[in-house]
């Protein structure tokens, strides 16, 4: 009984400030409540409430707060660090809230430290016209805020970065050397193939990118990525049992013209000059590489957010 009371209030309450906050655009920041929505998962912090006034209050005084679910059973309130610009796949109907966005002085996503954000994507979504420069992200390093470069003028994620032909032997430490032309935060990169074969063994089919060894199973490529400090990027599940690098990808056989590799356990932040390296797994490890042959060429991408 008392509920339903406290239910006609608040609907009306809610009818009241959308019209306040309709009429008062102020610079049009404001934005009014969506009755049977909320956003999902980005909840920071509650406050119980009797009235979304107080929420809107408190929610401008907290440089995370970017939205708010009121939910009405329970006067509570619950703050969001995101906006359902930002996360639109976690916007979802329930009868018994309502969201509203921050109206005033919202903090634009990955500006702050305290407001780090996952990707680029997101931070272009949040904002509508974001500009391309340095934002806070919570991906790059687990557990604290780093920032990165993020382009937001293009929509391509894959970029080209070598600007000739990377090429690498199978034998002898050559490896092919790529340096980043674009800073920013990487997810994955890709191979594309542009000549050339490699052999682990005279008695073995030549192939781009792996072993045509049988005793490998289905773990026959052997291309990896590494830091200028070669150590390998975690780009697939190696198989360190053995003294190289073999691996598979799910798809990928290793005389496709593209190696594309996993994501990234957490992405990376590349600086422009950063050093990248190409290597066959055998000849990073100087193991049983004698009677490897040949070389590949390609062209490397990478994924950026
Ligand atoms: C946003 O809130 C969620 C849910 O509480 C939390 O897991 C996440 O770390 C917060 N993100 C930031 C950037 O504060
Ligand atoms: C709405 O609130 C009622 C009463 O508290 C509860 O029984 C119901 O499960 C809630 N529904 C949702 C979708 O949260
Ligand atoms: C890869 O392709 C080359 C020809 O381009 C062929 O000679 C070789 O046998 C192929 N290797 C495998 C493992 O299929
Ligand atoms: C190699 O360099 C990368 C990137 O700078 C770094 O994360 C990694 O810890 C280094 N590895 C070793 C073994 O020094
Ligand atoms: C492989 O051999 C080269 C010299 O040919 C050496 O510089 C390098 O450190 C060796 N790598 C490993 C992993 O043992
Ligand atoms: C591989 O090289 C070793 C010497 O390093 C040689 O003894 C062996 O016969 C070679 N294997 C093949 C299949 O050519």
């Amino acid at each position: 009984m008392t509920l339903r009371i406290v239910f006609r209030i608040s609907v009306l309450v809610l009818v009241i400030y959308s019209a306040v906050t309709q009429k008062c655009p102020a610079g049009g920041r404001s934005e009014s409540s969506i009755v049977g929505w909320m956003l999902r998962g980005h909840v920071y912090d509650t406050l119980l409430a009797e009235l979304p006034f107080t929420c809107v209050f408190k929610c401008r005084e907290d440089n995370r707060c970017q939205s708010f679910n009121w939910v009405i059973s329970l006067l509570t309130c619950e703050f969001n660090n995101r906006t359902k610009e930002a996360r639109p796949e976690d916007f979802i109907p329930n009868p018994n809230r309502s969201y509203y966005r921050r109206d005033l002085e919202r903090v634009p996503l990955g500006s702050i430290q305290e407001l780090p954000a996952e990707s680029c994507d997101v931070i272009k979504r949040s904002e509508g016209h974001a500009v391309s420069g340095k934002y806070w992200f919570s991906t790059i390093k687990s557990g604290t805020s780093v920032r990165a470069y993020c382009n937001m003028e293009t929509n391509e994620k894959w970029k080209k970065i070598n600007t000739g032909p990377v090429c690498f032997r199978a034998r002898g430490d050559s490896y092919g050397a790529f340096n980043i032309r674009v800073g920013g935060v990487i997810y994955t990169f890709k191979l594309v193939h542009l000549s050339g074969s490699i052999r682990c063994n005279p008695g073995f089919s030549p192939s781009y990118w792996g072993c045509d060894n049988p005793g490998y199973g289905d773990t026959r490529l052997l291309t990896v990525l590494t830091f200028k400090n070669k150590s390998a990027l975690l780009l697939a599940d190696y198989k360190r049992k053995y003294c190289d690098y073999r691996y598979k990808i799910e798809g990928v056989g290793v005389n496709d013209t593209e190696l594309q590799f996993n994501n990234l356990p957490s992405p990376i932040s590349v600086s422009v000059g950063d050093e990248f390296q190409i290597w066959y797994g055998q000849d990073l490890t100087n193991c049983s590489e004698d009677n490897n042959s040949g070389q590949t060429c390609a062209d490397v991408y990478a994924w950026y957010a």
